[in-house]
């Protein structure tokens, strides 16, 4: 696909003097050419009329694994290769920090493990990372089921009605619940608060959302407008996002001073060691607080607390809300998931132990991440000049890229990659249990699970870098497991108890996307009490 540089460079040619002059002046500014590159030719409009990554899609279909897209004075490297994505995010991930995204997000996760800066992120990562332990995991299965549990009750409520018969089925916004359960779940997971969002609204609830929305809206606008002087005073919007922030702050402030005043210093060791299962605070907080050796000030305390917090709520919300988009089309997958329920656990709740059993119900979960990425993009700007290497075809060469270069790794556009997948764009969930090999893309190992012995859930060693749910190397995501089980726990809740059906057409539920992929109008759906379970 790389040949195609050469049509392209015909086409180069032929596109608007602006947009010459813009890439002229990008290149200069980058400190070089990217070279035989391929460029995307896009109208403004593809910008704007649908998702971004769509478009994205588009032009990897056109140019390839590595092209650049230039739009204004900006210019950007899109990769859809999993060599180079592998190059980018493990073999040279210190040659990259995260580019816009960090300004995008500096502001409100300050300095939290994903916009940080390479040194605190390395001091940290280090601390961060050993608070997701496998007893700590176990622990939180307990508090996914506790959580999942209230959404049930909170459907049966509505089935019964008010006593004289209820409806036959329950019309709900489920990515409305879904965001409700994983925000009432990384509260108790990340710092021991009960945000009771499934049943009730509060302050601190409407100031995360408030939040949440405003980094969303960041990160789709080009241009920081948060950044204009006195912004944040006279911008109505503005001042409500750093009033939100205060009422949060103030909050996370107020839960480690008490986790604070309640410190008992212990070794790491020690402390995964804990009884967490009974465990009145299990959260990572208590951790962190009581870790010897990592002291560290309040406000990265903070930093951490929020990081997690914003990035652990909607990506999880997405997950189960697209898994059940596509469930709800694929009425015999459901059965089928529904049937290995019913065998594993019958009427019993998940635990960690039956997970390990739940095969279906957790290709599923995968699946929906392949269809659906939770970030579709990351965004990476060279700290140094790198050369980005040939792909699986064409250029063996690679490309030089300087110094300041942006770059966005699509991993949607990975995750639908035929070069990569048989049928990319059906929801297969059995994929994952083949085997492929795939020779003829030199420099590619393919699918191999043993690559990634006791992994419970398909991962990026496992395909070489195809599949990058949670991004890669070092600064792959640290809740990855929380996350898949928290998914796991839930999606076998719901269809343990429900069948679920599409309120509308599935085209009905139209896509948007921010930092994650969500639908316009929410997931209505009817929920029906299981006639046939168990
Ligand atoms: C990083 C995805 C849930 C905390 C990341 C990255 C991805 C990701 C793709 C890498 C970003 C990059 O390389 O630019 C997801 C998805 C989730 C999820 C799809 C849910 C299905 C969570 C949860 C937590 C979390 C539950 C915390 C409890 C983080 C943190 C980082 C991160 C702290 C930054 C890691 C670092 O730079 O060292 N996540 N995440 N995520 N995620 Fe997640």
């Amino acid at each position: 696909i790389r040949c195609q540089s050469i049509n392209t460079d015909k086409k180069k040619s032929s596109r608007n003097i602006l947009d010459n002059a813009s890439n002229l002046l990008t290149d200069f500014l980058s400190g070089g050419s990217l070279g035989s590159m391929p460029i995307a030719e896009g109208a403004v409009t593809d910008l704007f009329d649908r998702p971004l990554f769509f478009s994205l899609y588009d032009w990897f279909l056109e140019h390839g694994g590595v092209y650049k897209l230039a739009f204004g004075p900006k210019a950007f490297v899109v990769v859809s290769d999993p060599i180079v994505a592998r190059h980018i995010l493990r073999e040279n991930a210190f040659s990259y920090d995260k580019g816009v995204l960090a300004d995008i997000l500096e502001p409100i996760m300050g300095k939290g493990l994903i916009p940080a800066d390479l040194d605190t992120w390395k001091q940290r990562r280090r601390v961060i990372a050993p608070a997701f332990h496998n007893s700590y995991l176990e622990a939180m299965v307990k508090i996914f089921t506790a959580c999942s549990e209230r959404t049930i009750l909170k459907v049966n409520k509505l089935l019964e009605g008010d006593g004289n018969g209820g409806p036959k089925s329950a019309e709900l916004d489920l990515e409305a619940e879904f965001s409700s359960l994983a925000l009432d779940i990384i509260g108790l997971g990340v710092f021991n608060y009960d945000f009771g969002s499934v049943t009730k609204e509060s302050p601190v609830i409407k100031a995360v959302y408030g939040t949440l929305f405003e980094a969303e809206h960041r990160s789709t606008f080009y241009i920081p407008y948060w950044k204009i002087p006195l912004a944040r005073w006279i911008v109505p919007r503005q001042r409500k996002f750093h009033d939100d922030l205060k009422i949060i702050n103030a909050c996370l402030d107020e839960l480690i001073k008490n986790a604070k005043e309640s410190r008992q210093e212990t070794d790491v060791e020690k402390l995964q060691q804990r009884d967490y299962v009974n465990l009145k605070d299990a959260s990572l907080l208590r951790f962190l607080v009581d870790m010897r050796g990592a002291d560290v000030d309040d406000r990265q305390l903070r930093d951490d607390l929020m990081t997690m917090l914003v990035a652990g709520h909607e990506t999880t919300a997405a997950v189960l809300t697209w898994a059940v988009f596509l469930l709800a089309q694929n009425p015999s997958k459901m059965k089928k998931a529904q049937a290995e329920v019913d065998l594993v656990l019958g009427t019993e709740r998940p635990t960690y132990e039956s997970l390990k059993k739940l095969q279906y119900i957790r290709l599923i979960i995968v699946e929906a991440l392949r269809l659906y990425p939770q970030p579709p993009l990351l965004i990476r700007r060279t700290l140094k000049s790198d050369v980005l290497p040939g792909g699986y075809k064409g250029d063996k060469d690679g490309y030089a890229i300087p110094a300041g270069t942006d770059l966005f790794i699509s991993v949607y556009n990975l995750h639908r990659s035929p070069y990569f997948w048989d049928r990319p764009h059906e929801f297969e969930p059995e994929r994952f249990l083949v085997e492929n090999k795939n020779e003829e893309i030199e420099g590619w190992s393919g699918f191999d699970p043993s690559r990634s012995p006791g992994a419970l859930y398909p991962n990026e060693i496992i395909s070489d870098f195809a599949f990058l749910p949670f991004g890669g190397g070092p600064r792959k995501c640290v809740g990855d497991q929380f996350a898949l089980m928290e998914s796991t726990v839930a999606l076998t809740m719901l269809l343990q108890n429900f069948d679920v059906e599409l309120k509308g057409t599935p085209e009905s539920v139209e896509l948007v996307t921010g930092a994650t992929i969500h639908t316009k109008n929410g997931l209505w759906c009817k929920l029906k009490k299981r006639s046939d379970s168990h």
